[in-house]
């Protein structure tokens, strides 16, 4: 079975500011990948170009085996269905409340009947804890909240890979140790490849995953947390710190 992500020389660059110079990373089923890097130096970027909102200049994505940029419009849309994202900042519909964010992919997506998309909606916000506040709208929510809010709504359509930018940012420990267990219990129950970009050093523990560096443009590291501090290069032990 092919992996679900695997990027190849990728380059990318905002006009004629390069970010990523040659990035090579693969992304096996049903692992933990974390993506760590100081900040500036493309994590997102990086996600973005996985997920297809940017576009490379140099380079292959591949997903599931597939290169969407290759495929027609509505296969490569449907491959990309297969993975779901929670932003950095959340990127929650403000108009909609919670329950009608979680709804909409059901709804574009599926062709479940209102009762039944009200009634996933429902479960996937008692998932995260989030029940008591279906009703309320995004600004109405504090930042943890926000941020279960946008998980419920990329597992809506069961993705096979989950791509999380930055699950603990902005959140009090309590609540970034949360968003991290949600995220353990969906690989470790539903076999979820999880692909997590984080310079969260608890979160780097709790979902002890693969880690890789990004630095320069490149991936500069690959490897365990354990490796990175005995036999990582001089900049990944910096990373970490001690
Ligand atoms: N849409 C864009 N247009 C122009 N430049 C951009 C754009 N998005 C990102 N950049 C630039 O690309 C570089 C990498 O940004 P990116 O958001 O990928 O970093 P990051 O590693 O995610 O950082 P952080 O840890 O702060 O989130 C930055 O210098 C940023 O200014
Ligand atoms: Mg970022």
């Amino acid at each position: 079975m092919s992996s679900p992500v695997a990027v190849e020389d990728l380059h990318l660059a905002y006009g004629e500011r390069p970010v990523l110079a040659g990035v090579t990373l693969e992304v096996e089923e049903g692992e933990v990948a974390l993506v760590l890097g100081g900040s500036g130096s493309g994590k997102s970027s990086l996600l973005k170009a996985i997920l297809g909102l940017e576009r490379h200049q140099r380079g292959q994505v591949r997903l599931f085996g597939q290169d969407p940029t290759a495929l027609p419009e509505e296969e490569a849309a449907q491959l990309r269905r297969r993975l779901g994202v929670v932003f950095q900042q959340g990127a929650l519909f403000s108009s909609l409340s919670v329950a009608e964010n979680v709804a909409l992919p059901l709804q574009m997506h599926t062709a479940l009947d209102p009762a039944g998309t009200a009634q996933l909606a429902a479960g996937l916000l008692e998932l995260v804890g989030l029940g008591p506040a279906a009703a309320l709208l995004p600004a109405q929510l504090s930042g943890g909240m926000r941020k279960r809010a946008a998980l419920a709504r990329a597992l809506a359509l069961g993705p096979e890979l989950l791509c999380c930018d930055e699950p603990g940012a902005g959140l009090d420990p309590a609540a970034g140790a949360q968003v991290d267990q949600l995220l353990l219990q969906l690989n470790r129950r539903l076999g979820t490849t999880l692909l997590v970009v984080t310079h969260h050093l608890p979160t780097i523990e709790r979902l002890a995953g693969r880690l890789h560096l990004l630095e320069g443009g490149r991936v500069v590291f690959s490897g365990t947390l354990a490796q990175a501090r005995h036999s990582g290069p001089a900049g990944v032990a910096a990373f970490l710190g001690p």
